[in-house]
């Protein structure tokens, strides 16, 4: 069964790719994966157990203890790190700070690629993150590439995490979402850019029902 449907979108740090995909696939009863929480999960274990990054074999090791779980609750993502629900801790700086770095392994990257697919393989679903139209899904039946303007997404993101946490500041989140940009458009494996085939959305001054009318759209067109 090769005939399933699949919605990759990409783009930069925080600019509304995951409000987009659950609204997407929540309106179109698809499944929906983001890829991004899987790279954080594995830079979770890493600074659990003081992985070295530059030691491939203890990178190789540690991927065969990882195991990860998507389990979806009203299109929430809740995801378990060798069964223990993390979906909350791999949204703290901690792990915002070191996660490109691991995203920029080819070991953690090909293993990420391949169950990604797998999801993929034989059920229609909206997956997010940085390479799914370019190495993930090329042929993906609809690709769209978010941007927005950065202070626009640095505020965004600094309201959801101030919620839980009132000692962050705006500096912070604005400094890591630009660094982790730099990391993800510049490194060797899969960066991040646009699929030539990709739509561009930019959401700077759309809410998040016109964005969705802006992908419902696309998919309509051909
Ligand atoms: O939600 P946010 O934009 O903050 O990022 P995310 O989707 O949770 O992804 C976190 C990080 O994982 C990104 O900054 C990338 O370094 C990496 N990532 C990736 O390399 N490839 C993907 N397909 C998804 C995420």
């Amino acid at each position: 069964m090769t005939n399933n449907i699949v919605i990759a979108i990409d783009g930069y740090s925080s600019c509304g790719k995951s409000t987009l995909a659950k609204a997407l696939a929540r309106k179109l009863h698809f499944i929906y994966v983001d890829s991004g929480a899987m790279y954080r999960a594995v830079t979770l274990y890493f600074l659990r157990n003081n992985i070295d990054l530059h030691d491939p074999s203890q990178v190789a090791g540690a991927l065969k203890n990882i195991h990860l779980n998507f389990h979806s609750r009203d299109y929430q993502t809740h995801i378990t790190l060798n069964d223990e629900e993390v979906s909350d801790e791999i949204r703290q700086m901690p792990v915002s700070d070191n996660v490109s770095a691991v995203a920029a392994l080819r070991e953690v990257r090909h293993e990420m690629v391949k169950q990604q697919q797998r999801m993929g393989r034989s059920k229609n679903i909206v997956m997010d993150g940085r390479d799914i139209g370019t190495t993930v899904f090329p042929d993906a039946t609809l690709k769209i590439f978010m941007t927005a303007d950065p202070k626009v997404r640095a505020e965004r993101r600094y309201k959801e995490l101030h919620e839980k946490n009132p000692d962050i500041t705006l500096e912070e989140v604005f400094e890591n979402i630009a660094h982790r940009d730099y990391q993800d458009t510049t490194r060797e494996e899969s960066p991040l850019r646009r699929a030539p085939d990709a739509i561009i959305l930019d959401n700077t001054n759309l809410n998040p029902d016109e964005q969705l009318q802006f992908a419902l759209n696309c998919l309509n067109r051909d």
